[in-house]
């Protein structure tokens, strides 16, 4: 068991008492109640887990909480800029209906923000293939597609 420090949503959180081997997703969900970010497949295979790494995309379930000590890690509480604004991407998702059952889509928007960090005006195919890890079952992908590219056009990247 170990005492790990990082940053959470640009707040200093301290866990106690963890095994360091915890996922990050679950340190996150059980030990610091933020539920926003969903569990999948548990294997890095879905996108569910997506959060970011000092503005990073990585899958929070296959990354041990101990790697990610003394780091900021954002997660889909932590995205809108402040209380009173949403992230144009969280806008775009709301104005274009996109989540259907809605599983899916904490960690499709954590990804699609990473892509617009690195790609502020993504093509079809560069949002297709960075969104490509990110599965939908309900089948989402045209209206997450449109969405990103409302967002981009509104300055999604900031
Ligand atoms: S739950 Fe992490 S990638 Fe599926
Ligand atoms: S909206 Fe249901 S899994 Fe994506």
């Amino acid at each position: 068991m170990a005492t790990i420090q990082l940053k959470v949503n640009q707040e200093g959180r301290e866990l106690r008492d963890i095994d360091p081997a915890t996922p990050l997703l679950w340190a996150l969900r059980d030990h610091l109640g933020l539920v926003g970010t969903k569990f999948g497949c548990g294997k890095g295979l879905c996108g569910a887990c997506t959060v970011h790494i000092n503005g990073a995309a990585i899958r929070s379930c296959s990354m041990p909480v101990s790697s990610v000590a003394g780091q900021s890690v954002t997660t889909i509480e932590g995205l809108a800029p402040d209380h009173q604004n949403l992230h144009p991407l969280q806008e775009a998702w709301m104005d274009l209906d996109v989540p259907q059952c809605g599983y899916c889509q904490a960690g499709q928007i954590m990804n699609a923000a990473s892509l617009l960090q690195a790609n502020p005006h993504p093509s079809d195919e560069e949002i297709d293939n960075a969104m490509s890890g990110n599965l939908c079952r309900c089948g989402t992908y045209t209206r997450i597609r449109a969405a990103i590219h409302t967002a981009a056009g509104k300055g999604g990247a900031s």
